[in-house]
């Protein structure tokens, strides 16, 4: 049992940690403990409320676990509501709890009621034993006879344990750019970490970390925290005066307004929150053990990712039947086994201007329909997959002309265009049944074992016009939720398709798509360099499983960089590995070499994909050196890619994680000889990791 109650003091516990809540005598539930295991007895004393002045009345507010809007709270609250009444004041306190069983997990559910009206929260509280990792979200239920309009409705407030000092981790980017770790002294107020265009985005991701600044890698205590929502998204990050550090999130309230009817729910997403004393490695580890057991659909979690073929780097939107041939029989000579076509096949899509909307097959560039190119593909030993944008529509196409009404709008204001093209209103059950047919003619017609769902846009003039007045705000979560339903009839039907969400690269990568897809686009930013620090940001919360890399062409086409191509290739073997390049411009050479690579890729992607992931050393300071521990901590492999040696420096030694200490490993590194050396010696000696000059790199198989 991992959930204990010792009158009114509440016991989450997991592997190593207790996550400790009591009802203080306002009903309120209030943090006591997150972090270490300790005697949840401890903590009894800590339920007294501490008065400071009339101005702060009870400091312990700030450290409850939910804070509605009303009375004297002034922090950033978690719920914010408005009865039929104008009533703007919530008082909710805990009326009762149930402990039960959920899956593998013990839940625990703390209803609170408001005093008079008839709003209901449920608190509910999943344990992830093995990862330590607690699990929040609430359900908002509305008892009552007249509708409440929810204003602000998160899914759980995080309280970390007193420090001197606090800092937080999170990631920012841009388009070809995503996923650049960030690291910030908390001072007293607020930093907002939020999404605001729709759709997750790059510019930040919903994760947070924080520990008192002296965490590294290795070591200290990190708490940490993921949402899983694919809309527009909060995480607040407050201090008060207090020392309290609160990290309340769930979807944005930013122009948010649910019209909560009577006898309705609401249910917000996913929070999950964890600790780790293993500093951000440690924390990385938990988190992608829990997406690849608890949140990645079961049909495809254990499988591993096959070596794909993407043409898009290679042809844009110029694809035929012929020169895709082409491309399938070379991506088959190199081991691919995945061949997947992506932008322009269909309708009028020659360029970005035309054509997104029209989901049927443009015949003059595949005269026989998809099938001949499939049957061709599937001959050469490969899978078929296939690129789909279907939330999107460009105003010249058959299906804008046909349904003008069916983009978000508003009246007297013209859409704002992105990459010529504009959002489908998805909150409209019509618009969902469209996308949900479509996609379900495809998946029947042909033999797909692939699809590339992407969006390539943010969500504008964000108007239903048809809808009544107070439902207008609704359409930043409608959307979403309909998204998912779509995801989640197609997986059923189709069990057999692995599905990658793309945004214009990693733009929509977070835990609540996890739910659905198989993995992610990382970044349209294909440069073996580049891609060190993105693929660094990304692997601090999501598994290198669900992280697609692909070779292409050097010099790369976004900022001209030449590198070999085992570099490239050994950049992007630290995922689920993918060749992107026009294969018809490769030498002899080049396409010997990435067969041998992707032969060699095949021997350790066991470990890489399924197994612990060690940060040796970062791209932020020098050299990228990773390491893989398979799960019985048979074998190893670590990559290795240096950026520039300079002053003749000899290869500094590199300390491996994992190993069992007592074992006799054998080492190749390349093409080298073999030698041996024992755990312990791996790990406390280390290995010379010879890079030398620019850009040079090792791949070193530990068995
Ligand atoms: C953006 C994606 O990230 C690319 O990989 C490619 O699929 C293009 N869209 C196609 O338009």
């Amino acid at each position: 049992m991992a959930i204990l109650n010792y009158d009114n003091i509440f016991e989450l516990k997991t592997k190593m940690t207790s996550y400790i809540i009591g009802i203080n005598e306002a009903g309120g539930i209030q943090n006591l403990h997150w972090g270490k295991q300790v005697n949840p007895e401890d903590c009894i004393s800590l339920l007294n409320p501490r008065h400071h002045s009339s101005f702060d009345q009870n400091v312990e507010k700030e450290r409850e676990e939910y804070n509605p809007w009303g009375g004297l709270f002034y922090g950033e609250p978690s719920l914010k509501a408005m009865y039929a009444d104008n009533v703007r004041d919530l008082k909710l306190a805990c009326s009762e709890y149930s402990i039960d069983r959920h899956g593998n997990s013990d839940q625990l559910t703390i209803t609170l009621k408001d005093l008079y009206y008839g709003l209901q929260v449920d608190l509910i509280y999943r344990t992830q034993d093995e990862f330590d990792l607690v699990e929040r979200y609430c359900r908002i239920i509305n008892n009552g006879e007249t509708p409440i309009m929810l204003e602000n409705a998160c899914s759980a407030v995080w309280n970390i344990p007193e420090a001197e000092e606090y800092r937080l981790t999170h990631v920012t980017g841009k388009w070809a750019c995503e996923t650049q770790l960030r690291s910030c002294d908390i001072t007293e107020g607020k930093k907002i970490l939020e999404c605001r265009k729709g759709s997750t985005g790059s510019s930040a991701n919903p994760w947070f970390a924080i520990d008192n600044g002296f965490a590294n890698e290795e070591a200290g205590d990190v708490w940490f925290g993921a949402l899983a929502w694919s809309g527009n998204w909060k995480i607040t990050v407050e201090k008060t005066a207090f020392n309290n550090v609160r990290v309340v999130g769930g979807i944005n309230d930013f122009d948010f307004a649910w019209n909560l009817k009577a006898g309705e729910t609401f249910e917000t997403p996913v929070f999950v929150g964890g600790y780790s004393d293993g500093g951000f490695g440690g924390m990385s580890r938990k988190l992608h053990k829990y997406q690849m057991a608890c949140v990645m659909p079961k049909t495809h979690a254990d499988e591993i990712r096959k070596v794909l073929y993407n043409s898009w780097e290679a042809t844009g939107f110029d694809v035929n039947a012929a020169e895709q041939v082409l491309l399938a029989q070379k991506a088959a000579k190199l081991g691919v086994e995945l061949f997947v076509v992506d932008d322009g096949w269909f309708g009028s899509r020659n360029s970005d201007m035309a054509g997104l909307g029209d989901w049927y097959v443009n015949t003059n560039k595949f005269p026989g329909g998809l099938d001949p190119l499939i049957k061709e593909v599937n001959e050469l030993g490969m899978d078929f997959g296939i690129w789909v944008e279907p939330e999107m529509v460009n105003p010249d196409s058959d299906l804008y002309r046909a349904h003008p009404d069916w983009v978000y709008s508003f009246t007297n204001r013209e859409g704002s265009l992105a990459r010529n093209q504009l959002v489908l209103n998805l909150s409209k059950n019509e618009v969902k049944n469209y996308i949900l047919g479509f996609m379900t003619d495809l998946l029947s017609q042909h033999n797909i074992k692939f699809i590339k769902w992407d969006m390539n846009r943010p969500i504008s003039e964000p108007g239903w016009m048809e809808a009544p007045l107070e439902c207008q705000r609704e359409i930043w979560v409608r959307h979403v939720q309909n998204l998912y339903a779509i995801w989640e009839e197609l997986r059923r039907k189709f069990p057999h398709v692995v599905f990658e969400s793309c945004s214009g690269g990693g733009g929509r990568v977070d835990l609540g798509i996890l739910r659905y897809a198989d993995e992610f686009w990382t970044s349209d930013n294909t440069d073996a360099l580049d891609r060190q620090r993105i693929q660094e940001g990304f692997s601090y919360v999501y598994c290198p499983k669900a992280m697609m890399c692909w070779v292409t062409d050097s010099p790369n086409w976004l900022n001209g960089r030449k590198v070999s191509v085992k570099y490239r290739f050994v950049s992007a073997m630290m995922g689920s590995l993918g060749i992107g390049g026009n294969l018809n411009e490769w030498s002899e050479e080049e396409l010997n070499e990435a067969e041998e690579m992707v032969s060699l890729y095949k021997g350790i992607r066991h470990t890489v994909q399924d197994g612990t992931l060690y940060r040796l050393s970062s791209p932020r300071k020098g050299n990228t050196v990773v390491q893989y521990v398979d799960n019985n901590i048979q074998e190893s492999v670590v990559l290795a890619l240096g950026h520039s040696q300079q002053f003749g420096d000899a290869p500094g030694r590199t300390r491996l994680r994992g190993l069992d200490p007592e074992k006799i490993y054998s080492v190749r590194i390349d093409d080298e000889e073999t030698f041996s050396m024992s755990g312990k010696g791996l790990m406390n000696i280390g290995l010379f990791i010879q890079l030398r000059s620019d850009f040079d790199s090792r791949i070193i198989r530990i068995k």
